[in-house]
């Protein structure tokens, strides 16, 4: 075993509070579920629960994946924000399928949701666009996100350049700021279990209505 190896099976999986989870007890809809168990998480002190892995897939078909921030979760799915113009912004626009996991270490659940992304209406993603402060804005207007930074100087002009555009036209919105909703085909919950028996329960949509499935772990 190496020192690497050595360090990470010194470092326990799964060690969060177990919660229980009945799965003949649950609401009809995944958003519903998914609120209970974010609220859990929140409980148990989970450090930034809201973050969420977005994977995505490129032009070739390779899958591609970040970190977002999860904005807002209603009927139209989960929602997170991003430049339209970035690798992710590129990606949805040419393959809308996408997926999103959770991880909350503090209560040993994963969530993963596969589905669709949709761009929010012109309002919405100007309303999320101005709720963000100055240098957020001035960040976003810059663009060019994921592209090859050839000096740290690039970024400080661009960023002055754009502050003072900000400062001079304060309604300025940025048209490749979007707001997205990933919609649900089918939501997973994974619980961790003390004895391996892990309980996974899948929601799939079936018309108007969910399918409830339990999972072999
Ligand atoms: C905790 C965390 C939260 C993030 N939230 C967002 C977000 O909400 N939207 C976003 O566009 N990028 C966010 N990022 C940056 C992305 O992970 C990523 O680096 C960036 O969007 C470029 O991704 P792309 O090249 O796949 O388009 C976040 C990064 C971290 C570490």
């Amino acid at each position: 075993m190496t020192p690497f190896q050595a360090r990470l099976t010194s470092i326990k999986t799964l060690a969060g509070a177990r919660q229980p989870f009945d799965t003949q007890a649950v609401p009809d809809t995944p958003q519903a579920l998914f609120s209970d168990w974010f609220d859990a998480a929140v409980e148990a002190k989970a450090n930034e629960p809201q973050v969420m892995t977005l994977s995505t897939i490129d032009d070739d078909g390779t899958p591609d994946a970040r970190s977002v921030v999860l904005l807002n979760m209603d009927e139209q799915g989960w929602h997170f924000a991003a430049n339209a113009t970035s690798p992710k912004g590129r990606q949805l626009t040419q393959r809308p399928n996408a997926a999103i996991t959770f991880y909350w270490p503090a209560t040993a659940q994963q969530v993963r949701i596969r589905g669709t992304v949709q761009r929010l209406s012109e309002d919405a993603c100007r309303a999320d666009f101005m709720s963000r402060p100055e240098r957020s804005r001035a960040s976003i207007l810059i663009g060019r996100q994921s592209e090859v930074l050839e000096s740290a100087d690039d970024l400080r002009h661009a960023l002055h350049e754009q502050l003072a555009r900000v400062a001079a036209q304060p309604d300025l919105v940025s048209p490749h700021w979007g707001m997205y909703a990933l919609s649900p085909r089918e939501v997973e919950f994974w619980q961790s279990d003390a004895e391996r028996r892990f309980t996974r329960l899948r929601y799939r949509r079936a018309g108007a209505t969910w399918e409830r499935s339990l999972l072999w772990p």
